[in-house]
């Protein structure tokens, strides 16, 4: 990766569907969200009906130079009856980590949302043991709020949350050019 490479997000195209496939079908790829073998077919289904790009939830690509890094997730949420919210989620494929991309896609993300929905309100939840994301996260402008206790069943058991926050007028932080680093 040469120096001032820079972290872009595209819709979802059909040559991304393996890359989905193997998500939901090899242990472990996904890291800690791995929740058990799923229905290999249904991101083709899902990509024929709306492309990922759906009111409720979607999907884009991070991607660097042209390369597939990963998948970034939102869906909409409600509080109060009244007050939208999108809750974010990312997985980078194992070769794209620790290189300064998971921050800089989870905050292009947000700017994103916050442009072309009128949200005030973007959330993340992550694992107790997930410093990578916490990390990420708070570099990509998000706030801890607290521990959403026994939020989830994994690996076995019930597991605390922690769920961080971006308000739209919080501040953003500045998406600069990734450092430069060996070629992948
Ligand atoms: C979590 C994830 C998105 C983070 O993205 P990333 O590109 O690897 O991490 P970033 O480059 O954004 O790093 C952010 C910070 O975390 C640190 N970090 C990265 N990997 C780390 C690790 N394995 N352990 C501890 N800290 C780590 C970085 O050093 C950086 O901190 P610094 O600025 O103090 O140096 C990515 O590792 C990933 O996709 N993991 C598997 C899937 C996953 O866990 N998704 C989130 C589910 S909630």
């Amino acid at each position: 990766m040469a120096d001032g490479a820079e972290v872009r997000l595209r819709p979802v195209v059909e040559s991304d569907l393996g890359m989905f496939r193997r998500l939901l079908t090899e242990p472990f790829l996904i890291g800690l969200d791995w929740s058990g073998f799923e229905d290999a077919q249904r991101p083709a289904r899902r990509f024929a009906q709306d492309g990922y790009l759906g009111e409720q939830d979607g999907r884009l690509i991070p991607e660097v130079r042209g390369q597939v890094c990963g998948l970034l997730s939102y869906r909409r949420g409600l509080y109060g009856g009244t007050a939208t919210y999108w809750e974010i989620g990312i997985v980078l494929l194992p070769e794209w980590r620790g290189r300064g991309i998971g921050w800089r896609a989870q905050a292009l993300l947000s700017d994103y949302l916050f442009s072309h929905s009128p949200v005030q309100r973007i959330q993340a939840g992550t694992h107790a043991e997930n410093t990578a994301e916490q990390k990420s996260l708070v570099k990509a402008g998000f706030q801890l709020e607290g521990v959403v206790r026994a939020c989830e069943f994994r690996a076995g058991a019930w597991r605390d949350g922690y769920l961080y926050s971006r308000l739209r007028d919080d501040p953003a932080p500045v998406v600069t050019p990734l450092p430069d680093q060996p070629a992948s």
